[in-house]
This record gives structure tokens, sequence and C-alpha cells, in this order.
């Protein structure tokens, strides 16, 4: 830019000078040919009247002769003329109207040429002052003739010069034009220098902000102080800049609302152009599938970064048929898992193409499917749990009916073990509904403040008779004033259904110690018996509802295996924590934590 604006300036001056030189010399020229011509014209005149003196006289007119002494006599006063290259500078010649010489300063007249056909001459002989500038080759310079007529004698004076300072005056002219093209350089260039920077300085400066600007730095403005069309370009610059900082701000904002709600939602989320490519997808499609999420994620091919065929494939089918579809897939790793994917076409700006890709939202199931799954185990285990019972006392029903009703021994023991059945479903649905209103509650009813003690106490007396019938000693080791803000009835319920257990899987002469005392801020509650103990396959499994270890033994024992898990769900309706210890053949022991 500034190597252009000061080549510019430079022609520009070169011309203007050139242009300048060249019409003030052939100005020059012109004045100085015509005050020689002038002055030529009046020598001519004063000739002219010499000769028509001497006429007048009567003397006989010597033309060479007075040639020659002219010549001498205008050389002398000329300074135009004066030239060390040449012999004689002024040149006077006399030739009648044929065109003979009749007279010449300079050469022998008798041995020179007809001079009829000179320009000047010819002028001359019509009338008028002829004139003439020739360029002598001999001499290299440009000849001025003027010729004028005299009628009595017809005789035209034809004087003529070199016009020698003709070209010394061009001579100086190019020299001082010279000088000037120089000096106007020298002149341009500092000027150039400065005023090029001045209109380099604001262009390099938008492009440094265009630069900026260019790589995201949209807060970039330029600050030109000038009063012309930079300082007007400068302002409507800023004003774009500013313009393209706020769509960008209020873009960038969307964008990061939208990414944040995307990533909020708990349901997985891809979405793909119609080459499969990722356009879009959340940090919970990315747990899903193991992905590590980040910018690098979008535009690789779905099935190259999930890596699984079947969404790849619903993808696909969803894109073709341009239609939503829903399905269930299992995904295999660390664990396994179920996942619903709903797919559907995403619309088309473009009325010519059905869809422009698809989206997938995928939902993880897995929780809702194993719940599904205890509910249905829940309920054959209930159906198979009742009726049992229920099958038992028709039996014994048919059985009476049958005749068996008039033995009165039999029918009295047929009628206990109806009674006992009976009592076994009244126990089972009351622990059934006992487990459903635990689980529905997030909290507690009928809360009040009570002493640990009495409650413990409590248990162990409505516990003793059984415990005595199988011999097995009760110890209670209960801290005083242990206050627990509880439902009573509820942790009565959890201490006889783990003293129970004690019990019921207890031997001969066995004991159950319940202990209670505080520790670290809380109460902890632990049952051990001397029992068979529970084998370690068994012990993740006992707080589920029916599990139970022997189900013959247990069964035998009246037991329906939702014991534990009544106690498991008291314990976590009161923020506490459970654990079995146990070893087969020595013992188990429940050690339960609740908050203070
Ligand atoms: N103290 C214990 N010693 C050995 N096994 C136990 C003990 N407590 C529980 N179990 C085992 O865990 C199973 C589940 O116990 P849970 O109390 O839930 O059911 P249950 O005692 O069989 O029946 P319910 O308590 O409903 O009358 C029992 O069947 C038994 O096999
Ligand atoms: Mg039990």
């Amino acid at each position: 830019m500034k190597k252009k604006i000061f080549l510019y300036y430079i022609i520009l001056i070169v011309i203007g000078v050139s242009v300048t030189g060249f019409f003030t010399s052939e100005l020059t020229q012109r004045f100085y040919k015509n005050e020689v011509e002038e002055k030529l014209k009046n020598s001519a005149n004063l000739i002219k009247y010499n000769i028509s003196e001497q006429i007048a006289a009567g003397n006989k007119v010597d033309y060479n002769k007075i040639a020659v002494n002219y010549a001498k006599l205008l050389d002398a006063s000329s300074s135009y003329t004066n030239s060390s290259q040449i012999k004689s500078s002024t040149r006077i010649t006399f030739i009648d109207y044929s065109g003979n010489v009749l007279g010449e300063s300079d050469t022998d007249y008798r041995e020179m040429e007809n001079h009829s056909n000179r320009k000047e001459v010819q002028e001359a002989i019509q009338g008028k002052t002829g004139s003439d500038v020739r360029f002598s080759k001999t001499l290299k310079m440009n000849f001025l003739y003027i010729a004028v007529p005299f009628d009595t004698p017809k005789v035209v004076i034809r004087i003529s010069v070199p016009l020698i300072q003709l070209k010394n005056i061009d001579r100086a002219i190019w020299y001082y034009t010279l000088i000037g093209i120089l000096a106007g350089v020298i002149l341009t260039t500092l000027l150039a220098l400065k005023f090029s920077s001045s209109v380099t300085k604001p262009i390099n400066e938008l492009i440094a902000a265009t630069k900026e600007i260019s790589m995201g730095n949209y807060s970039k403005r330029v600050n030109i102080n000038a009063k012309d069309e930079f300082s007007q370009f400068a302002v409507s610059f800023n004003r774009m800049a500013a313009k393209l900082e706020e769509v960008i701000a209020e873009m960038t904002d969307k964008n990061l609302k939208v990414d944040s709600i995307i990533n909020s939602m708990i349901s997985g989320i891809a979405a793909v152009d119609t080459n499969y490519k990722v356009m879009l997808i959340n940090s919970i499609a990315c747990e899903m599938f193991g992905i590590k999420n980040g910018p690098g994620v979008i535009g690789i091919n779905i099935i190259e970064l999930i890596r699984n065929h079947q969404i790849n494939h619903f993808l696909k089918e969803t894109i073709e048929k341009n239609t939503p579809l829903s399905n269930e897939i299992i995904v295999s790793g660390p664990e396994e898992k179920i996942l619903r994917v709903y797919t559907s076409p995403i619309k088309s700006l473009d009325s010519r193409s059905l869809n422009s890709g698809g989206i997938a939202v995928i939902n993880d199931i897995t929780n809702v499917k194993k719940l599904e799954q205890i509910r249905t185990e829940f309920v054959s285990n209930v159906t198979h749990e009742l009726k049992t019972p229920l099958t038992s006392i028709r039996g014994f029903i048919e059985t009476l009916r049958g005749g068996a009703i008039e033995d009165r021994e039999v029918a009295d023991k047929f009628l206990e073990i109806i009674d006992i059945e009976a009592e076994r479903l009244y126990m089972l649905i009351n622990d059934i509904l006992q487990l459903s209103e635990i689980e529905t509650k997030q909290k507690d009813s009928n809360i009040s403040t009570h002493n640990f003690k009495s409650i413990a106490e409590e248990v162990l007396l409505i516990l003793k008779d059984s415990a005595d019938k199988k011999g097995i000693k009760l110890i209670g080791e209960i801290e005083d004033n242990i206050k627990i803000v509880a439902n009573r009835d509820r942790i009565k319920q959890m201490l006889i259904n783990l003293i129970d257990n004690g019990i019921k899987y207890n031997r001969e002469n066995g004991s159950v110690t319940l202990k209670a005392y505080k520790y670290e801020g809380k109460i902890i509650i632990t049952v051990k018996d001397t029992g068979i103990g529970i084998a370690k396959e068994h012990l993740a499994r006992i707080f589920e509802r029916f599990y139970r270890v022997d189900k013959g033994r247990s069964r035998s024992m009246g037991g329906t295996g939702l014991g534990l898990s009544i106690v498991k769900h008291i314990v976590n309706l009161y923020s506490g924590d459970i654990k079995v210890n146990s070893t087969t053949g020595s013992g188990t022991e429940f050690t339960i934590q609740l908050p203070a």
C-alpha cells in the first residue's frame, strides 16, 4: 500500500515537472526566436535604407561588400550570435528576384547556387517578410533566416543567424527541470512517507482488529482519530463489531442454555444427520455408552462412537421410513443395562428431503424392569404362600365332611390343624400388609420419645414363652436412658422379628442376647444367637422378601420369609443401617445402627 502510494506520487511529480519543463522550453524558444527575428528584420531595414541612400547618391551598389561589412557590424553588436564554434555567425546574402546570389558575407557568392527555391526567399519575392528555420547538418544547429524584399532594384536581403542560444536555453531549461524533478522526488519521498503512513496506519489498525475478531476476540474495537472517511469507516466498523459481539453472545448464551438443558436431562440424547454423523450427544448418552464427552465427538459416525449396532439400526430405520420407533435393548458391560430407545426423524427445512437425520432418546429402564420383576415374583410368592395353608384347610374340611367329623378325637385334631393354618394365613396377610405399609411410607406415624429399655423388656417378655419351650435363654443387656424417637410398635416389631429368628434357628439350650447402647451419638442394637448360622452365599439375600435359606425347615416353623424384609424396611424408614455377621454352626449376630 505504502509503496503503491509512493510510486504514484513519484510518477505524478515526474510527469508534472516534465510537462512544465517542456512547455517552458517551447515558450522560451518561441520568445527567443521572435526576438532574434525582430532584430534581424530591423537590421535588414537598416541595410535597405543604406542601399536606397547609395542609389539616391548615384553610387554603384557593391552588394558583396555591404554584406561583409554589415555581417561584421552585426556580429560585433549582437550577443546572441557570439560563438567560437562558427567562423562568422551573422550571414548576409543579397539575392535578385530570379534567385541569383548578388553578394554574400560568408562565401564567394559567384560559386553559390540559385536560391530561388528557399522558402524565405520565395516569401520575400512575393512582397512579404520571409522567414524560416533550418537545421545545418554541418554545424549541427538551427539557423534562422529572415528575407526582406527591396523593390528598386528588385533585391532580397537575407540575414541568417545560428540559433545558438536555442540549444543553451533548451539545455538550461532541461537542467532545471531535472533539478525540479529531483527536488520533487526528494520532497515527495518525505511527504509520501509521512502521508502514506497516515493513510496506512488506520488501515493496518483495521486489519489487526479484523484478525483479532476473526480469532474470537469480539470485544476488539478500533480507535482512529481522524476527521476523514477513515473515521467514518472506523465508526461503521466498530458498530459492526459491536453487533457481531452481541449476536455471538446471544448465540453462545442460547447454545449454553440448550446445552445445559440437554445435559441436565435424565434421558440420553443422540442426534445424527442423514450420513449418520453425530450432530449432538448429551453427557448421559455418553455415560451410558462409556464415551468421554467433548467437542471431538461431534461429526463422528454414530456406529464408531457408541459401537451399538442396534441403535444404529433403529436410527437407520427411522430415517429411511421417516417414522418414530420405540425399542428395548440390552447393553452388556460391567453392569448389564436395559435401555428403551425412542428414535424419531428430524424434520427437514428443505421440502425436497424427507428429513435431515434422526434423534434417539435413550432411557435406562434397568431399575424399572427390576422392580417389575420383583413385583411379579412377589405376587407369585404371595399367591403360593396363601395357597398352601388354604389347600391344607380345604383338605381337612373335606376329610371332616367325609366322616372324620364322627370321630371326636380325630375331628379335634383336624380342627386344631385348621386353626394353625388359619393363624398362619392371618400372620402372612398381616406381614404383607405391614410390609406394604412401611414400603410406601417416607416417614413413620405415631412418633414419640420412648425409653428403649422398656420396649426391649416388653419384647423379651412376649417371647419368653416360646424361648422357654425350646430351652433357650433370653438375655437382655440394655443401657439405661436410651431415648428413642419412633413409633413404639414398629421398634417392637423389629426386635420381635430378630429375636424370633434367634429362637427359631437356634440349637437346644442355646441363647439369644439382645444388647443396646449408645456409641458416637448413635443407638447400637445387636441380636446375637448361638444357633445354626447362615452360610455366606445366603447372607446377601436374607433381607429379600420370601427368601428362606431352608424352605422346609422355615415353613415347618411357621416362617414365610418376610420377617427380615420387614426389619430392613423399618431400619430404612428411620435412616438406620443393618448388618449381619454369621458363622455356620456357631451363631448369627445382627447389628442395627439408628440415629439417636
Ligand atoms: N438368626 C438366624 N439364624 C439362622 N438363620 C436365620 C436367622 N435369621 C434368619 N435366618 C434365615 O433367613 C431366612 C429369612 O428370615 P426371615 O425372618 O425373613 O424369614 P422366616 O423367619 O423364615 O419367616 P418369618 O420371619 O416371616 O416368620 C430364614 O428363613 C432363615 O433361613
Ligand atoms: Mg423370621
